[in-house]
């Protein structure tokens, strides 16, 4: 994508997603309807809606050969993968939204031809802003984040994933998860997959583990994370798609293989 044409739309995205943010908190103290989806842990609000509904009006007003590929269905049934693509998760980490008012996030990612051009994550809450620019670096708010280039063991790391993976599901091992719990420092659960991706992009935690998420949980991470040198692969180690729905390791660079090889590929079932 040609550089001054990406940051005009970066620029404009970001503007957005601020008005966005203003939106929501305006909104946080009333009363929010939650429904079920795919199960009964599996929620969406009437706030999750609205939002969509935000990015995609202003997205199909500003851009109309762009298209949009998002949670909650008010973007295209079809993507013209030939084109740019906002792939988009209004609320990312809803169910924090509904108990705890905090700890989600608005998650864009844009893509060209399937590259990566520009991502944001947004802690609607702490107002903190993640973004990324292929090959400008990544930035929290206006500070660029560093390279994630020091020394790092696997017993001095700090992982997430939901702990739902240390008791026996049909996904993994968890026996050989235990192992890892063992082996690393400490383990987290944020309950938020690109709040996740930030943190590993910014260096405060080590690793993200996850068995499953959608595009629109990734995309906007996948730009950060790349942006600062963290490796994303899946749970097997292979390259992942932007547009498929995958396992996924996000990782300081230095302990990548050594979970895939002695943890991950074990505990695959
Ligand atoms: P959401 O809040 O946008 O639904 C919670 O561990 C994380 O996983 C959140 O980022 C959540 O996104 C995501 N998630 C929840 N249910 C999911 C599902 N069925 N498939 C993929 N990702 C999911
Ligand atoms: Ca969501």
């Amino acid at each position: 994508m040609d550089v001054q044409k990406r940051q005009q739309i970066f620029d404009q995205a970001k503007e957005w997603i601020l008005e966005a943010g203003t939106l929501i908190r305006s909104q946080m103290n009333n009363p929010l309807i939650v429904n079920t989806k795919s199960n009964r842990n599996d929620l969406v609000t009437q706030l999750d809606k609205e939002v969509e509904l935000f990015f995609t009006t202003k997205i199909k007003q500003k851009y109309p050969n762009h298209s949009i590929l998002s949670e909650e269905g008010f973007g295209h049934s079809l993507i013209n993968k030939t084109g740019i693509t906002w792939i988009i998760d209004p609320i990312d980490g809803t169910m924090n939204l509904v108990h705890q008012r905090r700890n989600f996030a608005i998650s864009i990612g844009i893509y060209d031809q399937e590259i990566g051009e520009i991502g944001f994550i947004y802690d609607v809450m702490y107002n903190q802003l993640y973004s990324a620019q292929k090959n400008k670096g990544a930035y929290k708010n206006d500070q660029q984040i560093s390279w994630l280039d020091n020394e790092l063991l696997l017993e001095h790391a700090m992982i997430c994933f939901n702990h739902r993976w240390l008791c026996e599901n049909k996904l993994v091992n968890e026996k050989i998860m235990q192992q890892l719990v063992k082996q690393v420092r400490g383990v987290r659960a944020y309950g938020s997959a690109a709040l996740e991706f930030a943190y590993v992009a910014e260096g405060i935690v080590d690793a993200y583990i996850t068995m499953h998420l959608e595009p629109w949980d990734f995309a906007a991470g996948k730009i950060i994370v790349q942006e600062v040198g963290g490796k994303i692969t899946s749970i097997s180690g292979e390259e992942i798609n932007p547009f498929t729905g995958t396992s996924l390791l996000v990782c300081h660079p230095q302990i990548h293989q050594k979970i895939i090889d002695e943890y991950l590929l074990q505990a695959k079932k």
